[in-house]
């Protein structure tokens, strides 16, 4: 192990050791929900690649080196157990794999990562074509559109048809409105005060608990209609539903359904997101937009699509280093353990954010500016906007396929213009646009 070093550290209750801290607490509570990207990267600025600060009780170690990053998503991993974030989310997802540990967690990523390889995702591709041209047709009569509308239902479509196989969603409307509960309800577990409040009989609470009971029991006859059923696919319901445990069983479907809210959860709000900023960039890159535009009408959109589609691929890569929907990844020292000969104190909070990472200037000479051409051969945690290690994402390959295919589609089809400004992103549960993203639409 190499030489201890103590870090920085804004004044707090009690100080425990490790990174600098700086002198004037960043204020007691969190911030403005806006105000926690600007906060994060002006302590990178100031205080370097390792800081910690205090928000009401809680420490937070903030990380932002690539190397220190690997080693708190890799190397030192074990030392980690998983965020509030994951607590909180676990609430709703149960026992899937986003709040899972252990041989539990890996058996089930076992289980479904057939899933997410390139080959069942390539037999998917049909499927995000299609919905995206259905997208695509409302939209030529409608004359403009608000792009964080239409690519959350997308992303929901494409959920549905591939991870559930097709599986219909009973009441999707009522689906909606459990999953924007389940979101809002998240976002405030996130505050120092939070796990407090979700005690109280009040009317975020309550709509928390319907879209809980919404959701299970919803879930819980997708899985008794497909077992019925017995139709095979490539899906991760399906996956799930024909695989047995050690001793040659089924699995339960409580489980199964853990799974299932668990990957409609993650999978749906991040790749909307991540279509509508890159949408939004290109609005304001119409070259970049024209080059799609080229690539798209030159490419067959088929299972191939992603391999023709390099400079497609590279915008959305690039949309999600400026705006990675998930902004921060959370860990809580599980023992005390050294993050890059730093003292990190069981119990404190463990923070490497992609979006402080992504945007900074010793790693990206012109961090600001969105530039497709410069997302590759860096340092592997130079950018993350998937995490890394064990807990990667499953659905990364998937989220950016359909990130491609969706836009390739959309630039071949239509011109895009911004109604004024973009809105400011909002640090929640993801990196959210704050407010609708109105565009005008014109066929080319
Ligand atoms: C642009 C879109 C997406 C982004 C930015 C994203 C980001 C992430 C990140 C950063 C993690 C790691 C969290 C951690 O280490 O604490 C993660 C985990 C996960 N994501 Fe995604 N995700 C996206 C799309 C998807 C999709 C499409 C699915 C599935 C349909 C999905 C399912 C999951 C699951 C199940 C986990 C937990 C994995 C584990 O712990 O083993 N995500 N995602």
């Amino acid at each position: 192990m190499g030489e201890r070093r103590h870090m920085a550290t804004v004044a707090a209750p009690r100080t425990p050791p490790g990174p600098p801290r700086p002198r004037n607490p960043v204020r007691r509570v969190l911030p403005a929900k806006r105000d926690r990207l600007a906060a994060m990267t002006a302590l990178r600025d100031r205080y370097g690649p390792a800081v910690r600060f205090p928000v009401g009780p809680l420490w937070f170690y903030l990380f932002s080196d690539p190397d220190l990053v690997q080693e708190v998503l890799v190397g030192s991993a074990e030392d980690m157990a998983l965020g509030r974030m994951h607590g909180a989310v676990g609430r709703i997802t149960g026992d899937g794999l986003f709040s899972s540990t252990g041989d539990l967690h890996r058996r089930q990523r076992r289980i479904v990562q057939p899933a997410f390889h390139r080959s069942s995702i390539r037999t998917y591709v049909d499927h995000i074509d299609a919905r995206t041209e259905a997208m695509l047709d409302t939209w030529e009569h409608a004359g403009r559109v608000d792009i964080v509308r239409e690519t959350t239902a997308l992303a929901m479509h494409v959920v549905t048809d591939t991870i559930l196989g097709g599986e219909r969603i009973e009441d999707s409307d009522a689906m909606y409105e459990w999953m924007g509960a389940g979101v809002e309800w998240l976002d405030s577990m996130l505050t120092p005060l939070g796990p407090a409040l979700a005690k109280l009989p009040n009317r975020r609470n309550r709509a928390f608990d319907r879209a809980s009971d919404g959701l299970r029991s919803t879930f819980e006859r997708m899985i008794a209609l497909r077992r019925a059923e017995g139709r095979e696919g490539p899906d991760a319901l399906w996956a799930l539903l024909s695989a047995t445990d050690e001793d040659g069983a089924p699995l339960p479907d409580d489980l199964i359904r853990d799974e299932l809210i668990t990957m409609v959860l993650a999978g749906q709000e991040t790749t909307a997101i991540a279509l509508s900023w890159t949408l939004r960039l290109l609005a304001d890159h119409p070259e970049a937009e024209e080059r799609i535009a080229a690539e798209a009408r030159a490419a067959t959109l088929d299972d191939g699509a992603l391999d023709a589609l390099t400079w497609t691929r590279r915008c959305v890569e690039e949309g999600m280093r400026l705006y990675p929907p998930a902004w921060v990844v959370s860990r809580i020292a599980a023992r005390d353990t050294t993050i890059g000969g730093w003292e990190v104190p069981k119990g404190v909070n463990v923070f490497a954010s992609p979006w402080v990472t992504h945007r900074d200037p010793e790693l990206w000479p012109d961090p600001e500016r969105f530039a497709p051409e410069q997302v590759s051969s860096r340092h592997k945690f130079a950018y993350f906007p998937f995490g890394g290690g064990a807990r990667k994402c499953i659905g990364s390959t998937l989220a950016v396929w359909e990130a491609t295919i969706a836009l390739a589609l959309i630039a071949r089809r239509v011109r895009l213009r911004p109604e004024g400004p973009p809105p400011p992103p909002v640090a929640q549960l993801t990196l959210r646009p704050g407010g609708p993203i109105w565009m005008s639409v014109a066929s080319r």
